[in-house]
């Protein structure tokens, strides 16, 4: 089967789940492949204006998908899977992108023969830049590679084992949230040293744009492309040091440790 042929189900059209779908319309998928559904469905009246049709009932989000992509809040998983049970078929592919929630708990909530994959993509879904970390279950390797075929058509796509998937979480999904408020902090700091906020927002971001495709094109490591601009007794390493005095990259650590345990702890 194509990408471009399948039928997706998107159950929950929030901040994900419209970002998903928004995606699969600027990777070219038909919008009358995808059908999204969520309760106040007057909220996604943009995406119907597009071609995708939108469902308050679930129920007709789901049969007759090849593919369907959950996309509530763990907590509401239960109850919607309990909902969806009669409709989903064997051989049905399951996408979960909830957090927390595991392929075997999962599975006790679905019939047996849907298959069910643990997917962590981020909001740059939504412009085709997610770093998406995908968790298959033992199937054919022809359905993996569609499941990460899709998710290619969203940005990078890596597949890891399920016992990695809160730290997939933390590093890729509230990565986005850690990145966002360095670029934040650089910008207050660009404005005391003389730049109007929409300049310094604009030099950070293509600055950062910028360091994060030196290492992404040429594979090196952070600290090869730094040494680079830092002169010895220089302006730079001294920045950099004072950073580091003051916490920097502790700081970093620390707060994706305590996301990790959090998560890990269900709290
Ligand atoms: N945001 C991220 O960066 C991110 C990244 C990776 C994974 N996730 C995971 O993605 C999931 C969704 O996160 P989110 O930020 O998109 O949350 P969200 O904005 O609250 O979206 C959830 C949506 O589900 C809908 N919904 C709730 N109950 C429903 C039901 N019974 N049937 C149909 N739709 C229902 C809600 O809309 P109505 O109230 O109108 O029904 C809501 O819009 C979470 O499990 C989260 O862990 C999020």
């Amino acid at each position: 089967m194509e990408i471009k042929q399948i039928n997706i189900g998107i159950i929950g059209g929030g901040n994900l789940g419209r970002s998903v779908a928004e995606g699969f319309l600027k990777a070219g998928i038909r919008a009358s492949r995808i059908v999204v559904s969520r309760r106040r469905v007057h909220l996604l009246d943009d995406l119907h204006a597009k071609g995708v049709r939108i469902e308050k009932d679930n129920s007709k989000a789901v049969i007759g998908q090849d593919v369907i992509i959950l996309a509530v809040k763990p907590y509401q998983a239960v109850d919607l899977l309990n909902e969806l049970n009669p409709h989903l078929k064997p051989g049905q592919i399951l996408l979960s992108l909830m957090t927390g929630l595991s392929i075997a708990e999962l599975a006790a909530l679905v019939p047996e023969g849907v298959l069910i994959f643990r997917v962590m993509p981020n909001t740059a879904v939504a412009l085709q830049e997610s770093m998406t970390l995908i968790a298959a279950p033992d199937c054919d390797p022809a359905i993996q590679k569609l499941v990460g075929d899709l998710f290619e058509t969203l940005g990078k796509v890596i597949f890891i084992n399920e016992e990695l998937m809160a730290a997939a979480t933390v590093l890729g999904a509230c990565g986005i949230a850690f990145a966002l408020r360095f670029i934040r902090a650089a910008i207050q700091g660009g404005v005391e040293i003389g730049f109007g906020a929409d300049v310094a927002q604009q030099i950070v971001a293509q600055t950062v744009k910028g360091a994060t495709e030196l290492i992404l094109q040429t594979g090196r490591h952070p600290e090869q492309e730094i040494d680079k601009v830092t002169t010895p007794k220089g302006i730079t390493i001294s920045g950099l040091n004072e950073m580091e005095h003051q916490g920097f990259s502790s700081a970093l650590i620390r707060g994706l440790l305590v996301s990790y345990n959090k998560l890990n702890s269900g709290k």
